[in-house]
């Protein structure tokens, strides 16, 4: 089974546009655990447009799954992890200018700062994932580095606009599948799945955790996040059971797509 987490940044979103305190994140962790979400993730930025501390602080009191935190290695934000212990932390790269995290983390550059931060989080008990395009040498750096996990950005696979195109975004994905498994990497993906895209890249074989925001919380505006979650969860659950371990994306796609 591959593990939902859902990013509810997004509900925090909503809020900041208002200055208001509602809707609360922490209520959207709430609905999506009970609609099924084994984990729930939120990303605290450096310049906390919308996760903020204190919601960082209850979630870490009240989600009764996982919690995942999604962050820069910035030392300050490094310190409130340490203090938190969320059950994982997922390091991302953080732009200001950007309306969503956009693309993978450069591990390969950054090898060495990366490298002390990982240590730091996995000493205090912390599992620590490295978000990556799913590029070889990325992957083996996040591995040397010390990471225990590594999420594969499937930008590349969402942004897909021609069969072509998107055959070889899940050729790349499952190459990367591949070289994590072989470097002992745990696997998740995120990015730019939706209700209609997710059939290809669950039927993977190698996924443990997929991280799904702005679907879900688009689609709970209108049915509710408890179902929003609930029907995620039933497409990711149908997809697992046709895993392929074989990359081949024709099939992948006749059969899903
Ligand atoms: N995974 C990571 C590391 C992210 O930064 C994000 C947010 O961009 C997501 C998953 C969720 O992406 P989306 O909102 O496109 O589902």
């Amino acid at each position: 089974m591959i593990r939902l987490g859902v990013n509810i940044d997004h509900v925090a979103t909503i809020r900041q546009a208002r200055g208001a305190d509602e809707p609360d994140p922490v209520w959207a962790a709430v609905e999506a655990e009970l609609g099924g979400a084994d984990t729930i993730t939120f990303h605290l930025r450096e310049d906390r447009r919308h996760v903020s501390d204190r919601d960082a602080e209850v979630l870490r009191r009240t989600v009764a799954g996982r919690l995942n935190m999604e962050m820069s290695s910035d030392a300050g934000i490094v310190r409130i992890a340490l203090r938190l212990k969320p059950h994982q932390c997922t390091l991302v790269p953080e732009r200001r200018q950007e309306v969503t995290t956009e693309g993978g983390l450069n591990v390969v550059a950054h090898a060495a700062r990366l490298r002390g931060v990982v240590r730091r989080l996995r000493g205090a008990g912390i599992e620590v994932s490295a978000f990556i395009e799913p590029d070889a040498a990325q992957v083996r750096a996040a591995a040397k580095c010390g990471f225990n996990a590594i999420e594969l950005w499937t930008g590349g696979y969402a942004h897909a606009r021609t069969r072509a195109q998107t055959e070889r975004a899940l050729r790349s994905l499952g190459e990367a599948i591949d070289v994590a498994h072989e470097s002992g990497l745990v696997v998740h993906a995120g990015h730019g799945l939706t209700y209609r895209n997710v059939d290809a890249v669950a039927a993977l074989a190698g996924f443990t955790e997929f991280n799904i925001g702005h679907s879900i919380v688009a689609r709970s505006v209108f049915v509710g996040m408890r179902e929003a979650v609930r029907e995620m969860k039933r497409l990711l659950d149908r997809a697992s059971q046709h895993h392929v371990a074989i990359v081949d994306a024709e099939d992948l796609l006749g059969h899903n797509g």
